[in-house]
């Protein structure tokens, strides 16, 4: 059986599966959250970003009014960048919108700050049309805010997303606590296998975003992929999600249909042999210069990802 938590080093453990609600529209993600509680899901994530965190909440109500409690469940939240030094205010904003009292970890969601009093709250411009950056606030000075707010129990958990190794690296000499979780983009066309060893190092635990490679999830049709899933006769989604719980990372799986919401449910324990399948392709695309990433925000920063395509 596929393990079902990992252990956080804040001793906490984290559910390995969770439901994704980036790009859950409205009148969409109350029904899933609510739903995928219903089902037995333990872990819903969202960020302040999405701009559906009220409908998130409404879904988390409906749960607990059916009977789910909060302390069985794992919710996740992120700080948006143009809230970088106003931490506790953002967080503050995410728990109001989701009716909680505390989320079980808070994530920074960018290492990138923006113009907090741009022209626009979340994605805030110059005339040029590029992100507009603050240049004297440093993502190093933003965790220090984050570890304030572990202080006041809003948080239980406080990590990261979208680090790559070098800014890991320019992170924990300034860290009193250390990142409890880094949420990247991971799936076999992308696995990330230097951040994932080096997280491991330190004691930061994955977890892999868009796994199904995001909108329309191309990933299914990889050859491997199929091939896997026939031989161990599940879907491909069940191969794909069930391949971080093999690596040691937790999963985020995104869906507003409440029969994919069931179906990937569905985590296996893949073999040597079927990790190897799945490697090899990581490995020929890797030589090959074909690694694709589906999420890259336009922020016109070098994040230091090592295998950018
Ligand atoms: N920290 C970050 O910067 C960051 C960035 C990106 C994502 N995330 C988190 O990770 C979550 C997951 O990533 P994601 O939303 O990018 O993509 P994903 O989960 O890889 O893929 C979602 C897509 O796959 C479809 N899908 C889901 N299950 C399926 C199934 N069994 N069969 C066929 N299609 C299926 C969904 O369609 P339907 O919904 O129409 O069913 C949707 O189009 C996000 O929702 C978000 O919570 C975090």
């Amino acid at each position: 059986m596929a393990a079902t938590s990992f252990k956080l080093n804040t001793g906490a453990a984290i559910p390995s599966l969770g439901l994704g609600t980036w790009k859950s529209g409205p009148g969409e993600v109350k029904k899933a959250v609510s739903y995928a509680l219903s089902i037995g899901y333990k872990h819903i994530d969202g960020a302040y970003c999405y701009a559906n965190e009220d409908e998130v909440g409404e879904g988390l109500k409906e749960a607990f009014g059916n009977g789910v409690k909060r302390e069985d469940i794992f919710v996740t939240t992120k700080l948006w960048c143009t809230y970088h030094s106003r931490v506790e205010e953002n967080l503050d904003k995410s728990l109001k919108s989701l009716g909680l009292d505390y989320v079980d970890l808070y994530l920074m969601h960018w290492p990138v700050p923006m113009n907090p009093n741009g022209n626009h709250e979340r994605f805030p411009t110059l005339p040029d049309g590029s992100r507009d950056l603050v240049k004297d606030w440093s993502h190093t000075q933003t965790w220090k805010e984050m570890e304030k707010v572990l202080a006041t129990g809003k948080v239980k958990a406080i990590g990261v997303c979208n680090y790559s190794v070098k800014y890991l690296e320019e992170l924990l000499p300034h860290a009193t606590v250390v990142p409890a979780v880094n949420q990247i983009e991971n799936h076999p066309s992308l696995p990330q296998q230097e951040i994932v060893d080096f997280c491991k190092s330190k004691g930061i635990h994955i977890t892999a975003y868009s796994p199904l490679g995001s909108t329309g999830a191309p990933m299914f049709s990889a050859g491997p992929i199929v091939e896997v899933a026939k031989k161990r006769d599940v879907s491909p989604a069940c191969v794909l999600l069930s391949y971080h719980i093999a690596r040691g990372s937790s999963v985020l799986a995104k869906s507003v249909t409440e029969s994919r919401i069931k179906a990937n449910m569905e985590l296996i324990k893949l073999d040597d042999s079927d990790m190897k399948t799945i490697n090899g392709y990581s490995e020929d695309l890797k030589k090959s210069g074909k690694l694709v990433r589906y999420v890259y925000p336009a922020f016109g920063v070098d994040f230091g990802f090592p295998d950018r395509s």
